[in-house]
């Protein structure tokens, strides 16, 4: 009896079965729930879709079955916490079922504000299907508190731009372009303290640009054209160090163009026309060797072309026609490194057009509708 009792006893294999078991079987359950999307993240993307109407390519159709977070078109979900993080959806696309479709996308209906309940957006792109109306839902700027991306351009939203635009810090890309947004320029946007590229171009915007514009110091493209902004170039978009492409034209600008801006370092696009611009053109403007395309056409600059032209001076375009200039083509405009497309045309300018390299491959069109050009390409002197 006592030999039998203090016998060693094999260990039974059943804990380790059971273990097994749980490793191979129920866990890998497990893991398909986690990865299945939320539950209210699919209601809120089933909401969203059910405001809008796409009838030609069939985006939608894509939304069965409970995991959003797989081959829901357009819909990508953080791997860690299974959250929707991203909707992608462009009317224009190489993807294959647009090339299926063998056109664009096209869709109508408005922007449910059921999105903010996808509160781990990342990016919200909803791009160029030309018929989405409506208003953007105001409560993104509350809700959305991650969003790095919001790519609203080209449909038909109206109304303004949501006034706490500015809680988005995060997000580094602004696009709402192509719409029919109204309203102001939110004063609060320049605590966008991640924005890197603003475009709010070719809608109704009115008001003035605010004047601390320089507070968004990451912003490397400020595209503002088409709408009807009025008022002064603020003096502090020059202090913008990155700011590398900056677009104001058609709007109703006035005031002169700050000296300042002749002087950012990474500055290469700069169109100013189309607006009432006056007073003279910055000397720093046409010194400044970075700046490869500026447009100061159709506006009211007097006085004369300063004559600061040199070696390394290289614009791909140079537009200054449709101004009320004086005096003579500058000499040093000669020297140049390259001068791509030059327009000088509708000024008063008066005098001969320098004979040179940089002037042989120009139209008689840069230099018509002055007040008494001539030389080559025009009637000689
Ligand atoms: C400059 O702006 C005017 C007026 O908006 C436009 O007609 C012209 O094509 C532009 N010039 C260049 C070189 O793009």
């Amino acid at each position: 009896m006592m030999m039998m009792m203090s016998r060693p006893t094999l260990p039974s294999p059943w804990p380790f079965v059971i273990v097994l078991l749980v490793i191979m079987v129920v866990m890998p359950l497990a893991k398909i729930v986690v990865e299945g999307c939320l539950a209210s993240d699919r209601e809120a993307l089933l909401d969203f879709k059910a405001c809008l109407n796409e009838p030609y390519l069939g985006i939608f159709s894509t939304w069965l079955g409970d995991d959003c977070c797989r081959n829901w078109y357009g819909i990508s979900c953080d791997p860690t916490n299974h959250r929707v993080a991203d909707i992608n959806l462009r009317g224009e696309s190489e993807d294959p079922i647009f090339l299926r479709a063998g056109r664009s996308g096209r869709m109508t209906g408005s922007i449910s504000p059921s999105i903010c309940k996808l509160d781990r957006l990342t990016a919200l792109i909803i791009a160029d299907w030309k018929g989405i109306s409506g208003e953007i839902p105001g409560c993104i700027t509350s809700s959305l508190p991650s969003l790095r991306v919001l790519d609203l351009v080209g449909n038909r939203l109206s109304g303004r731009i949501p006034p706490d635009i500015g809680n988005l810090r995060k997000a580094t890309v602004l696009n709402l372009a192509d719409n029919d947004l109204s309203g102001e320029i939110p004063a609060s946007i320049v605590q966008m303290s991640s924005l890197m590229h603003l475009d709010l171009r070719n809608n109704r915007i009115s008001g003035q640009i605010p004047s601390d514009i320089g507070k968004l110091t990451m912003l490397s493209r400020a595209l503002l054209g088409r709408n009807q902004i009025m008022g002064l170039i603020p003096s502090s978009i020059a202090t913008i160090y990155r700011l590398a492409d900056l677009d104001l034209s058609m709007n109703k600008i006035s005031g002169w163009i700050p000296e300042q801006l002749g002087k950012m370092p990474v500055l290469s696009t700069l169109n100013l026309d189309c607006n009432s611009i006056g007073g003279q053109i910055p000397e720093s403007l046409l010194s400044n060797t970075g700046l490869g395309i500026l447009n100061l056409s159709r506006n009211g600059l007097e006085g004369s072309i300063p004559d600061v032209f040199g070696p390394k001076t290289y614009f791909m375009a140079l537009d200054l026609s449709y101004n009320s200039l004086k005096g003579k083509i500058p000499t040093t405009l000669l020297g140049a490194n390259y001068i791509g497309h030059l327009d000088l045309s509708h000024n008063h300018l008066c005098g001969p057009i320098p004979i040179g390299e940089p002037f042989e491959h120009l139209e008689a069109s840069s230099f018509d509708y002055n007040d008494c050009l001539c030389g080559n390409p025009l009637r000689t002197c």
